[in-house]
């Protein structure tokens, strides 16, 4: 069982450290957002000081500011990009290794790195295993501040939506200056026609529905790699 916030960052490390073993000797590894991804970059960080020859793609400004203060080389944020191996962290993990993401804003990057990679491995702590995707957290949707009133009311037939706010009630910003929502659902026996229809929303940029996106889950405790079938 976990307890306190130090048991829960021992265990994101321990799932971080093990995604060492699902990359190439060397190559190109998309570097994912969050504090789980940010104890995977210390790990390679110490692989590339002992001379690895690893290069990365950033999924979100803080990943970037991170990694050049451990000194990992990187690509520019434009690409092409031919990404051997991601590692990333997520919100919510369901049984059939589909993810809920965006917990930090950062899915839409995400999901272009994803989208670009060979190989994408998801680390968590075991608290953000669900049977169902949508038991335990809200959609993350990065959508645009123009119309988001209009976009706000027809993304209300689909759930509850909330636009992120900071402690001071302004609303929280993507990297791309646009505004966070999170969409209250429930939990999802299917969420891939709600991905697509909320995709189809005018003004919505991206969901942080991740469907079939992953495909090794590194959980702990206890570590255990799962593989997509
Ligand atoms: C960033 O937008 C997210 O997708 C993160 O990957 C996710 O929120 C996991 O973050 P933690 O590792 O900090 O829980």
């Amino acid at each position: 069982m976990l307890g306190g916030v130090n048991d829960i960052a021992a265990e994101k490390r321990a799932a971080a450290d093990a995604a060492l073993a699902e990359l190439p000797a060397r190559g190109v590894i998309g570097l994912g957002t969050g504090s789980t991804a940010a104890f995977f970059l210390e790990a390679l960080a110490l692989r590339v000081r002992s001379g690895a020859s690893y290069v990365g793609v950033p999924t979100s400004k803080a990943s970037r500011a991170l990694a050049e203060r451990l000194g990992i080389p990187l690509l520019d944020d434009v690409g092409p990009w031919s990404i051997d191996v991601t590692v990333d962290g997520a919100d919510e993990v369901s049984d059939a290794l589909d993810v809920i993401k965006g917990g930090g804003g950062a899915h839409t990057r995400e999901k272009i790195v994803n989208a670009a990679s060979r190989k994408n491995v998801i680390i968590v702590d075991a608290t953000k295993r669900s049977r169902l995707l949508g038991e335990r957290r809200a959609i993350p949707l990065e959508v645009l501040r123009f119309g988001l009133g209009s976009t706000l009311q027809r993304l209300a037939t689909r759930g509850t939506p909330q636009v992120r706010t900071s402690a001071d009630g302004t609303p929280v910003l993507t990297d791309a200056g646009n505004v966070l929502v999170d969409l209250v659902t429930g939990p999802l026996l299917d969420p891939r026609p709600l991905d697509a229809a909320l995709r189809a929303v005018p003004g919505v940029v991206e969901t942080g529905l991740f469907i079939s996106r992953a495909d090794v889950l590194i959980v702990s405790p206890p570590l255990a790699v799962f593989r997509r079938q």
